[in-house]
């Protein structure tokens, strides 16, 4: 069992957060206020400097979920004639595939398997072949399955052939290195509650100012215009339609912790740690992970549900949750799975405790899962 009242939830985010950022919302904000004007500018502010796009980038926040902010950043970048290049490799590309067709933007994909990673040579190739596309947009982490993209490597490439680049880094973005200053893009997309272990309702875009710059009239939308929440922001300093205040409080103390955690790689290297205990314990109960560790993200790992006709996801989830752990289902079509996050505030006892409690249920559901180990 937990030491906590609730279940820690090993889930991409929503995630764990710390009491600290939870007390955080036990305050009204006006949003008018100077102080909490404040906030957004120190946020803003520190989010710039986790991807090092001081002087170069401009950070817009934007309220809603994280897809509200890739659907802002794609309508407020690509032109209403422009044609974008998707590499899909799982659901969260399909999405932004989905949201380029939505908004009337002409796309272009390249399909692949769902445990491999995007290929930068493929872009290249397609950008060569076909001089009409503007901007390629990718999936960092591809948390549908918890694969890793190269992104640097698609960077180059997108920049070499003088065309944006929008990236997804939504369930990546301050625990895995994105560097502004040797990394180009045009935007990078993240949220609030992702790995900067903020609360859900807030996402933002770290915009290149010179390709921001050039965005008026782009968008479709009046509240998703990122181009008109920049300048608004800037001539006021305030949100230009009401804030969510408690989440933008929340994400300034985690923040704080980010910071007092020792930023990035910190942050990087207690996931990766998490990661590495995960897997590791999970093989040892017989359970295999659907990705090669040299293409796994340190962030969701996607595990084979046992072939046992005993095993059924719902009861497992439920045992689970029980002793204290929330899983997460697997986002996989053809092949029956079950996912398990790496981030959150949780301490050290967390991942071994899963694992133990996932032995235990699977143990008292009678489902044979190959070589069992006492965890
Ligand atoms: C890669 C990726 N893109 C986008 C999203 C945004 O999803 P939502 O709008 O549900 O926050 C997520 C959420 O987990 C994600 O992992």
């Amino acid at each position: 069992m937990t030491a906590t009242p609730y279940p820690i939830l090993l889930t991409p985010g929503p995630l764990t957060t710390s009491d600290r950022t939870r007390q955080a919302m036990l305050r009204d904000w006006g949003s008018w206020d100077t102080d909490f004007n404040a906030i957004t500018a120190r946020i803003r502010q520190q989010v710039l400097a986790i991807a090092h796009g001081e002087g170069t980038h401009e950070c817009v926040p934007l309220q809603g979920s994280g897809t509200f902010s890739v659907e802002a950043a794609i309508g407020t970048l690509v032109p209403r004639d422009g044609h974008v290049l998707v590499p899909v490799n799982g659901a969260y590309c399909q999405r932004i595939a989905r949201i380029c067709k939505t908004l009337g933007r002409r796309l272009s994909t390249i399909d692949y398997a769902e445990d491999r990673p995007m290929r930068a040579a493929d872009i290249d190739r397609q950008l060569a072949a076909d001089s009409t596309i503007t901007h390629v947009a990718v999936v960092h982490c591809e948390t549908g399955t918890g694969v890793l993209n190269p992104l640097d490597e698609i960077a180059q490439v997108v920049a070499r052939h003088g065309r944006g680049l929008i990236v997804d880094a939504m369930s990546s973005f301050g625990a895995i290195d994105i560097d502004a200053r040797t990394t180009p893009f045009d935007a990078v997309i993240a949220a609030s509650g992702k790995c900067l272990e903020g609360v859900p309702g807030m996402g933002f875009v770290i915009a290149r100012r010179t390709a921001l710059e050039r965005c008026e009239g782009n968008s479709h939308s009046l509240s998703l215009d990122l181009y008109d929440q920049w300048k608004y922001m800037e001539r006021t300093t305030q949100w230009r339609f009401t804030p969510p205040t408690h989440v933008v409080a929340a994400l300034d103390q985690a923040l704080q912790q980010y910071v007092e955690e020792g930023g990035l790689p910190a942050r990087g290297a207690r996931y990766a740690r998490n990661c590495q205990l995960l897997v590791d314990g999970m093989e040892v109960l017989g359970l295999k992970p659907y990705l090669e560790r040299k293409v796994q993200a340190p962030i969701i790992v996607t595990f084979h549900a046992p072939a046992d006709p005993r095993y059924d996801f719902k009861t497992f989830y439920q045992a689970v949750k029980q002793r204290g752990y929330i899983l997460y289902p697997g986002k996989l079509t053809e092949i029956e799975t079950f996912r398990v996050g790496c981030i959150g505030h949780f301490g050290d006892a967390g991942i071994p405790g899963a694992v133990k409690a996932i032995g235990e249920v699977l143990a008292g559901m009678g489902v044979e899962v190959g070589t069992t180990v006492d965890a």
